[in-house]
């Protein structure tokens, strides 16, 4: 399980975050990791999961996962195959990859079973509520019309967080909630966890950053009490 306030930096695809690139990277969370004691997981790219894990102490989690089991399939990877790569766990359902509804519960499910971390994106409060019914260990709640801008949901849409802290929670108190899209500061940080959110999700802020120790080190300042 990943410990509260959590950052989880969503590496995505962009061309400066594979490869040795996102090792590099993952070395400058690790290091804030190390000396802020804020936990930093790394969503990576598939084939990097096998690349960073062994040299990282931080979580490194999949981007995606497809719910299937062993067996006669092409181009799908399953919980297991990430989980041997060095995966710890997996985000579920992201607005970039969303997945139907049963895939979701098989997800989770398996997750449980293989003691890897769910982290269910959503969209809104009522879609987190869906999710929270699953039990992931995660809902991440993210306005997809926010994602990659530059206005942090925590401004744009504080009652989104808010209301699905309070709407999850009542659903399942052992969910915890992430939120994410725009967010670029420390105080968008410290906002969204005002907001009662137990971490946040982001990928532009960190990985686009001209200087990624600085932003991290900005961003995490909103999670320092
Ligand atoms: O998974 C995180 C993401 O979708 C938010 O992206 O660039 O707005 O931090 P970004």
């Amino acid at each position: 399980m990943l410990k509260t306030p959590v950052l989880v930096v969503n590496y995505k695809i962009y061309d400066v975050s594979y490869g040795h690139k996102a090792l590099e990277l993952t070395k400058v969370l690790e290091r804030i990791a190390d000396e802020t004691g804020i936990e930093i997981a790394a969503a990576v790219t598939l084939p990097d999961i096998r690349l960073i894990a062994p040299k990282t102490k931080i979580a490194v989690l999949s981007q995606h996962a497809d719910a299937i089991e062993f067996g006669s399939h092409t181009g799908f990877t399953p919980l297991e195959n990430l989980k041997d790569a060095g995966a710890v766990g997996t985000l579920i359902n992201h607005s970039e990859h969303r997945l139907r509804l049963a895939e979701i519960e098989f997800l989770v499910e398996k997750c449980r079973k293989l003691g890897m971390v769910s982290i269910v994106c959503t969209n809104n409060v009522a879609t987190s509520c869906a999710a929270a019914a699953l039990e992931p260990d995660f809902v991440a709640v993210e306005p997809p019309e926010l994602i990659g801008g530059d206005i942090a949901v925590s401004t744009a849409k504080p009652e989104v967080i808010s209301g699905t802290v309070e709407k999850v929670k009542r659903v399942s108190s052992r969910v915890k909630v992430l939120c994410g899209a725009g967010v670029k500061t420390g105080k968008d940080v410290s906002k969204a966890i005002e907001l009662g959110s137990e971490g946040i999700l982001l990928a532009s802020g960190i990985v686009k950053a001209k200087d990624w120790e600085r932003a991290t080190r900005d961003i995490v300042s909103g999670m320092l009490k």
